[in-house]
């Protein structure tokens, strides 16, 4: 796919990385500026800006610890001292005017930087006003991370303020998602292939199912899961998307724009969600962690049934998972086709395995499978599920952050979240964000709570993403 004529045109020439000195910056930023360097993708500078009373040899410790312990290493053909050498540090309050007079000095010539902002929601707005304040945002760009608001009202309001400043086509909202091979592949997989179409539609889909299970809980996190919980963090913008790819239709022409275009549509034809679709669950521990109130309602796994009222899939539930301190970490999609219309087989009253399905197990190895009945040898005409499968593991694939950051570099806006979208995903889940049942407890390695089953069940049952199958000797 192409990008198309409204993406702003040219490389930019900086990189100015707010919250520098943050854990983002260390578990995943300064990997990815280090394998584009490797890669020959970047070459300008890299400012990094933060308020940690740091110094630019501090930086640099930190970057190059960052890359040993979760990067590739250090031993890469001088790869890291280019990265070491291109960077440059301004230190300062994001609410005071003279750090951005500080940053335009250490800007120089650089006409067309991008901004990043790896820095919490709360300082988007204070970073936007003091970079458009210093006349920073002339022919810049802007790059931000979810979450884009925490309701409809607050990303209506994010989208104000980042408007004020720049365009929409300079605006580059990441989810790291977007990013990701096997996310990019449900696109390519559903339109390089002709076979798919004629099914794909309600009169063959019986249902979909996406899991994005972690066996992980909030890691530390607890302070920032206390203002998301579940929905927020991963349901309403990473399953979403998901969704929105194996949803829209077919892009009418050759442009990224275009594929924007259908995903928006996807969501303003989702059904507004109302408390009784989702199922919000707890695991038993999670008070306990720093951070987090004793009496907190914060779900920490989420379930829900939604329904896109298209001619496409009105009528298909969409049956979308995710939680922590689940059996696996694992994120799997299962599309269930209608079982044949008439049971011919002995076998066929069997609950279990009568209708194909599609798998797209997205991580931790992708994997695409279609799973058929095939006749055991024998008298009898009894038979089993087996998969067809295309393993689709590739070595040395971009990493998200990687391949979206130097998009962003390019100005290449195709695998970014476009303003429209945002706020008709908010639209979705708005309703439910303040008014839905408790958080039910579960167990820690368990599925979350049983509740979370009988949503599903006019359906039959979750299918659970297995656990991976181990290496071969
Ligand atoms: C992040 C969420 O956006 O996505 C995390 O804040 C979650 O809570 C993560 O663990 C999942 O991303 P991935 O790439 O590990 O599946």
């Amino acid at each position: 796919m192409t990008g198309d004529s409204d993406e702003t045109a040219g490389e930019a020439d900086a990189f100015v990385f707010f919250g520098a000195s943050g854990d983002l910056a260390h578990k995943m930023i300064f990997p990815a500026l280090h394998r584009m360097v490797q890669r020959g993708t970047l070459h300008v500078p890299v400012i990094g800006v933060a308020s940690s009373g740091w110094t630019l040899s501090q930086l640099r410790d930190r970057a190059r610890d960052s890359i040993a312990t979760a990067g590739a290493g250090t031993n890469d053909g001088g790869a890291l001292d280019r990265l070491l050498s291109l960077m440059a540090y301004v230190d300062g309050d994001y609410g005071d005017p003279a750090t951005f007079t500080e940053l335009r000095g250490v800007l120089g010539d650089a006409r067309r930087p991008a901004h990043y902002l790896a820095v919490p929601p709360a300082l988007f707005s204070t970073v936007v006003e003091g970079l458009a304040t210093a006349g920073l945002t002339h022919d810049a760009r802007v790059i931000i991370e979810k979450p884009f608001g925490r309701d409809l009202a607050s990303a209506r309001d994010l989208n104000r303020v980042l408007r004020s400043a720049f365009p929409e086509a300079a605006i580059f909202r990441i989810d790291h998602y977007l990013g990701k091979e096997e996310i990019m592949n449900l696109l390519y997989f559903r339109f390089a292939n002709s076979f798919l179409e004629p099914i794909w539609n309600r009169n063959y889909v019986a249902s979909v199912q996406i899991t994005l299970a972690e066996q992980f809980g909030v890691q530390g996190r607890g302070a920032f899961y206390e203002t998301a919980g579940c929905l927020r963090d991963v349901v309403e913008n990473h399953l979403f998307q998901i969704v929105a790819l194996l949803a829209m239709e077919p892009p009418p022409y050759q442009g990224m724009g275009a594929v924007q275009a259908e995903k928006f549509n996807v969501f303003k034809a989702m059904r507004p969600l109302s408390a009784d679709d989702v199922v919000r669950g707890q695991f038993a521990g999670y008070r306990d962690e720093p951070g987090v109130a004793a009496d907190s309602d914060v779900e920490t796994f989420c379930a829900l049934r939604l329904f896109i009222d298209s001619w496409r899939w009105a009528g298909v539930p969409w049956y979308l998972r995710s939680g922590k301190c689940l059996p696996e970490t694992a994120a799997e999609v299962l599309v269930e086709l209608q079982p044949p219309p008439q049971p011919l087989f002995a076998d066929a009253t069997s609950a279990d395995g009568r209708a194909n399905t599609l798998r797209f197990r997205l991580s931790p190895n992708p994997v695409i499978a279609l799973a058929a009945r095939v006749k055991r040898a024998g008298e009898a005409f009894i038979g089993d599920q087996r998969e067809l499968s295309l393993l689709n593991a590739q070595p040395d694939e971009e990493q998200p952050y990687e391949r979206l950051l130097g998009d962003a570099l390019a100005g290449d806006g195709a695998l970014f979240t476009r303003e429209d979208a945002v706020e008709a995903a908010w639209a979705v889940v708005d309703s439910v964000l303040e008014r839905h049942h408790p958080a039910l407890p579960y167990q820690p390695g368990s599925w979350g709570p049983a509740e979370a089953d009988a949503l599903v069940a006019p359906n039959g049952r979750w299918h659970n993403p297995l656990p991976e199958p181990a290496p071969p000797l």
